[in-house]
């Protein structure tokens, strides 16, 4: 079949699907598959497309139709300007914890001490304990998940950017010691009955234990904020990721185990995304 002719097929099937940028999305597929890129198949419509060449791509097409994330399907997700391995096993890097990566960057530039700990917790994929071991110079860098599955993850994309980070397999800090300059966490924070609710990409293919917050989506975030006084020293800092509607509550929460809520950064959309913070 012919590139021009696949590329048509596949981008009405995903279209029927609801599948977004469909015709985007075919081509990203198709480079994935053959090797060529948009502009190549642009130049060439009428080259022809193998027998396996047009079946592996007409699986992935098939596959993306049926909402797994594209992401799943390249391997890959961009955060901060590098690639990131990615499997079922990871959170798909999400822009908006660039904020996060950026804000804890931005701190050790003012504050870090060369051999200062950062540490970050529920680290998935791993992208920003490796992120923040490239921009910091002089940190040591440590990470912990819950999960095995996605340590193994994070450790393949540590060797793939050639960051050094210690990964350590926790729950939330109960196997660090102090003191640690800045720690850094994007935990599950989706209130259980909103789980459902999400789309389908997020819902079917992130892994629950990513997602899970609890009844009010910061239960995670409680158990973090009642154990992080014991390891940040006395000027050390604390970067959390939540969700839309939770600063307040968040705030309160990290009050009442000591922790003082200094500054709220926004996302693009005008909702506060990180919180920084410090204990009392
Ligand atoms: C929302 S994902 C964030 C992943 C990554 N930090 C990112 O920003 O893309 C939350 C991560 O926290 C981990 N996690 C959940 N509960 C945890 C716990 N009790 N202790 C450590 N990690 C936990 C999950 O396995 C998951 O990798």
């Amino acid at each position: 079949m012919r590139v021009d002719a696949a590329v048509a097929r596949a981008a009405r099937r995903m279209t029927v699907a609801g599948v977004e940028a469909p015709r985007r999305t075919a081509l990203w597929l198709l480079e994935h598959v053959a090797g060529l890129s948009a502009a190549a198949a642009a130049a060439s419509p009428e080259r022809e497309l193998g027998v396996p060449e047009l079946a592996a791509f007409e699986n992935l097409v098939d596959l993306r139709a049926a909402g797994v994330p594209l992401q799943h399907l390249l391997g890959v997700q961009e955060f901060h300007g590098l690639d990131f391995e990615v499997t079922p096993d990871v959170l798909i890097p999400r822009h908006e914890t660039e904020i996060l990566a950026d804000a804890a960057i931005a701190r050790w530039r003012a504050a870090g001490r060369d051999g200062d700990w950062i540490v970050d917790v529920g680290t998935g994929s791993g992208c920003i304990p490796v992120v923040l071991a490239r921009a910091c110079a002089g940190a040591r860098v440590a990470a912990v998940d819950v999960s095995r599955d996605a340590l193994r993850v994070a450790r393949r994309n540590a060797a793939r950017h050639g960051s050094e980070v210690r990964f350590v397999e926790s729950d939330l800090l109960v196997a660090i010691g102090g003191p640690v300059a800045i720690v850094t966490a994007n935990l599950p924070y989706v209130p259980d009955d909103e789980i459902q609710a999400l789309q389908r990409e997020v819902r079917d293919h992130d892994p629950h234990l990513a997602l899970a917050g609890g009844p009010d989506g910061l239960e995670v975030y409680r158990r973090f904020l009642a154990g992080v006084g014991r390891v940040l020293h006395a000027d050390g800092m604390v970067f959390c990721e939540i969700g839309m509607g939770q600063a307040d509550a968040f705030a309160g929460i990290a009050a009442g185990a000591g922790v003082r809520v200094i500054e709220r950064l926004d996302d693009s959309a005008g909702i506060p995304r990180v919180m920084v913070a410090k204990v009392w």
